[in-house]
């Protein structure tokens, strides 16, 4: 039997930073640099988007149908053009879902399919609710992101505090939308004001935004930018699995070349 895949919860207790992003982009990278077969799962409950950012906007079944018990999490889930399977939230409220849905049967859902993935990856709520911890709580690790200003730091030294709390293990941070200006906070400050080590510098790049509104990930539409890289290495970190830098190749050619 295939040993089960590990669940990994890409989170932030603030808006905007990235968590969608770094699920699709870690999503492309896993699956078509690494052969890893990923799910990602759109744990933003009341505002799911990752769907929106893929341009996935229509599925039969949703993961609101999951956790509402109307159907098995197997029928919700499909398969995306980037070689990642996908299971996304509903975008408005099916008629026949009255109710609070309960995010905590998440665990128990993924744990059905747990087996048949190499990781599964949730993009999760920016909000301290609920759904932030039914993703803390069916997740093995997490990722938190974070970037390099004094109010995304502050929230993020929260996130791993109340992480630490329910003993979820924090593989990581992603500073994420660095300019490498001199006001920026360096990763440095971010690990010794957090306890926790950042596993990869991602720069602000319009080419992000840009691929956006193309509905692709960035990794494929601009499979040679340094965010992709960025991504592939710490894709590399989360596997174990050897991703060398291009970037280092093409430097020791330059050097060599002189
Ligand atoms: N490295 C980057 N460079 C430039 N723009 C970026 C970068 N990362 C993310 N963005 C942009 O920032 C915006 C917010 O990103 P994203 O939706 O991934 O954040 P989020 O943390 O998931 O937000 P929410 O908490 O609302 O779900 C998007 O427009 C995205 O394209
Ligand atoms: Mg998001």
């Amino acid at each position: 039997m295939m040993e089960d895949g590990k669940i990994l919860g890409i989170i932030s207790i603030k808006g905007g930073v990235g968590k969608t992003t770094a699920v699709s982009n870690l999503g492309a990278v896993l699956a078509k640099r690494f052969n890893k077969k990923v799910l990602l799962v759109d744990g933003n409950i009341t505002a799911p988007n990752l769907g929106l950012h893929l341009g996935i906007l229509n599925s039969k079944h949703t993961l609101h149908d999951v956790l509402y018990n109307q159907v098995p999490i197997w029928n919700a889930i499909q398969k995306s053009e980037h070689g990642f399977d996908v299971l996304i939230g509903s975008l408005v409220p099916k008629k026949d879902q009255k109710g609070r849905v309960n995010p905590y049967k998440l665990h128990n859902r993924l744990s059905q399919i747990k087996k048949d993935y190499d990781l599964i990856l949730i993009d999760s709520s920016p909000n301290i609710n609920d759904e932030m911890l039914s993703t803390m709580i069916a997740a093995d690790e997490l990722l938190v992101i974070t970037s390099p200003d004094y109010p995304t730091l502050s929230c993020t030294m929260h996130a791993v505090k109340v992480a630490k709390e329910r003993k979820t293990p924090i593989a990581g941070l992603v500073l994420n939308k660095v300019r490498h200006k001199k006001f920026e906070i360096s990763a440095d400050e971010i690990e010794s004001s957090t306890g926790v080590p950042v596993l990869s510098v991602i720069g602000d790049d319009v080419k992000v935004l840009e691929s956006l509104s193309k509905t692709t990930p960035a990794s494929i539409c601009s499979p040679n930018k340094d965010f992709t890289i960025e991504y592939s290495l710490l894709a590399s970190k989360l596997t174990g699995d050897d991703y060398e830098d291009p970037r280092l190749l093409s430097k020791i050619k330059r050097v060599f070349g002189k």
